[in-house]
């Protein structure tokens, strides 16, 4: 149950966390069964958000496809770049970084992660859309990597997958079926969401993870109540003719172009303003 546990668990004091994934505000460090967060400093969020923009205008200039394999395979390469945005961040003048178009960035980055656990705390807390969260006063936890320690008052629970990872993997072992059956949960899970007056303007794979027969939300950052915000990001959304494309699934999809037409026919049919609206309470 939300917040019962007086005290960090104690898988997550008894060994060095290992880093389980990223975003652009956020480093992941899991146990066994828990997982908790660090937010990364303006600096390191600042020198992703310019990495980003960096790869996005270069990718498809730079030699033998590193650029479009960085951007599909993030991970590794990505985080070593970083390392070097972050040192020369370090070195030169924060006015060069600190454009006015970085610096918009950086706020409604900020704005947007503040609002949304805001209002996943008022309104999803101890629903099923997202997944456990335990409270507990202050612990100092191991973590792998710089800088080597973090001091917690919060812990989640960790999902099986991320829903990309856990859809590659059915797909990769031909689990077709599930595959479908997964996408639909997807589904459900935003529809879940938008009946409890909720948006996520946010709503890629890797921010959502799968918890026995259910989709949860991982990444309360993005969540708005907002008709203006929610409606702005549909009238974009509505313009993508195949949306399994964009939420990167045309490899998982590639053989299989009828799961594909029926996803898609259903995603259009669903995320969009009219059926969004008919969902929100009120
Ligand atoms: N409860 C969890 N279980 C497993 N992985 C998680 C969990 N929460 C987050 N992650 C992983 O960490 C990544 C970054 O976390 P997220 O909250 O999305 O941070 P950001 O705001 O930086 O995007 C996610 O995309 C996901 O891969
Ligand atoms: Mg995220």
């Amino acid at each position: 149950m939300q917040g019962t546990p007086a005290r960090c668990p104690e898988e997550l004091t008894r060994s060095r966390l290992k880093r389980l994934g990223e975003g652009i505000g956020k480093v992941v460090y899991a146990s066994e069964h828990w997982v908790v967060k660090r937010e990364r400093t303006p600096t390191e969020v600042v020198s992703l958000i310019l990495l980003w923009k960096f790869l996005h205008r270069t990718a498809h200039h730079l030699p033998f496809g590193w650029g479009d394999r960085l951007l599909r395979h993030p991970s590794r390469e990505i985080r070593f770049l970083r390392a070097v945005a972050h040192g020369l961040m370090i070195v030169l003048p924060k006015s060069l970084w600190y454009t006015t178009h970085v610096s918009t960035v950086l706020r409604r980055y900020v704005k947007h992660d503040r609002r949304g656990e805001r209002l996943a705390r008022a309104w999803l807390t101890g629903t099923d859309l997202l997944p456990q969260r335990v409270s507990f006063p202050p612990a100092t936890v191991l973590v792998s990597g710089w800088p080597g320690w973090l001091v917690v008052s919060e812990a989640t629970e960790r999902v099986e997958a991320t829903l990309d990872k856990w859809i590659d993997h059915l797909a990769a072992s031909n689990r077709f079926d599930e595959v479908e059956l997964w996408l639909n949960r997807l589904i459900d899970t935003r529809q879940a969401g938008w009946r409890a007056g909720l948006f996520s303007t946010d709503a890629h794979l890797k921010n959502f993870g799968v918890v026995r027969d259910r989709v949860v939300l991982l990444d309360t950052g993005g969540l708005t109540d907002r008709w203006s915000d929610i409606s702005a990001r549909l009238e974009k959304d509505e313009q993508i003719a195949e949306p399994h494309l964009k939420l990167g699934l045309g490899a998982a999809l590639a053989g299989r172009p009828e799961i594909a037409a029926r996803f898609n026919t259903r995603w259009k049919a669903t995320v969009n303003r009219e059926s969004v609206r008919e969902h929100l309470p009120g």
